[in-house]
């Protein structure tokens, strides 16, 4: 684990950075807040250790502002060394994005026990990162999907946060069940690993034995996902990813599958991925047809409320219609099509 430490006194900074290296930590260190964002902002370390009186032109509690406010390769865990001891304090710390604290005058064992705790939770960062990888291994043997899981992504996130604020959806869309969607919905279509390239590649129609080849995917993905569920059957995310792997090409009038599941039978994770995964495939050039601008894979969407969606994802659609599109514009890897 590489840690950064910024610190404006010499002696200060190579005390910490000695105490870090017999410990086994690399360290990268610096006496300017630019120069740390520097390093951060190309995601080289993720682990800061700031001294929070720094006088600078950006102090501990600024660069802990800015980290936060700025997009991170993954999560910054930061560490602020202070001589602030006062609840008051530490309520500021946190409030700018601090997660953790170490007083002055710091004892050697303490820092390294409080970065070995930031070292734990970065893990779990590293494991959202690990599945996110697993979902673009799958994906890449379709090279014309480009960041159709960066924009699934994103399009599930925002329809589970707008039906969080709807009286029927919120108290089933909690913070983590946003979050457990956001991070599983990439796994949608793992299952397509094992549909043989013949049909996954086939730039024509498939015939109705390749198309029941290639619905498999869903169950062949959630049968993976039972695999580690069997080992950890507490872990909420997997749940989710194996309700998303399995009912993402379910319709809402019980004709989808692989379970002809009908209306609430299907699980909302599972409901919200089929809005989102349709209008990145209608709004994207595919093997088998080009690219559809918004307002024609908004009325294809519309002409299969009730019987293909559920019309209250579909109306949280419509409410973000302009934020689908920003997104749409930021994830892509050919010129955006002219609405
Ligand atoms: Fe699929
Ligand atoms: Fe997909």
């Amino acid at each position: 684990m590489r840690v950064l430490v910024v610190h404006e006194d010499h002696v200060g900074l190579s005390l910490i950075r000695q105490t870090l290296r017999s410990a086994g930590f690399e360290v990268v260190a610096t006496d300017s807040g630019l120069e740390a964002m520097e390093i951060l902002s190309q995601g080289l370390s993720h682990l800061l250790v700031a001294d929070w009186e720094h006088d600078g032109p950006m102090s501990g509690l600024s660069l802990c502002k800015t980290i936060r406010h700025e997009e991170m390769w993954g999560y910054v865990y930061i560490i602020l060394i202070t001589s602030r001891n006062l609840p008051r304090h530490r309520v500021e710390g946190l409030t700018a994005g601090a997660d953790d604290f170490i007083g002055k005058p710091y004892d050697p064992a303490e820092l390294v026990a409080r970065v070995r705790s930031g070292e734990r939770v970065l893990s779990m960062d590293t494991r959202n990162v690990a599945i996110f990888a697993m979902a673009k291994l799958a994906e890449s043997r379709d090279p014309e999907t480009g960041m159709h899981l960066e924009r699934v992504q994103s399009y599930s996130r925002l329809l589970a946060q707008d039906l969080a604020a709807t009286p029927q959806h919120g108290p089933e869309v909690t913070a983590n069940f946003i979050r457990w969607v956001y991070l599983t919905s990439p796994l949608h279509d793992i299952g397509k690993v094992a549909i043989p390239d013949y049909v996954l590649l086939k730039p024509g129609r498939l015939t109705d034995r390749e198309f029941s080849l290639m619905k498999t995917h869903t169950t062949l993905g959630a049968n993976t996902i039972d695999i580690a569920l069997k080992k950890f059957p507490d872990a909420e995310f997997l749940r989710i990813a194996r309700e998303i792997t399995s009912a993402h090409h379910e319709r809402i009038d019980g004709t989808g599958y692989p379970r002809q599941l009908r209306g609430d039978e299907i699980p909302l994770s599972g409901r919200i991925v089929a809005v989102a995964d349709v209008y990145d495939a209608l709004t994207s050039r595919r093997l088998y047809k080009d690219a559809f601008t918004h307002d024609v894979a908004k009325s294809m969407i519309l002409s299969g409320v009730g019987t293909q969606f559920d019309p209250e994802v579909v109306q949280a659609f419509l409410r973000l219609e302009d934020t689908f599109q920003n997104v749409r514009e930021r994830f892509t890897e050919h010129p955006p099509v002219i609405t």
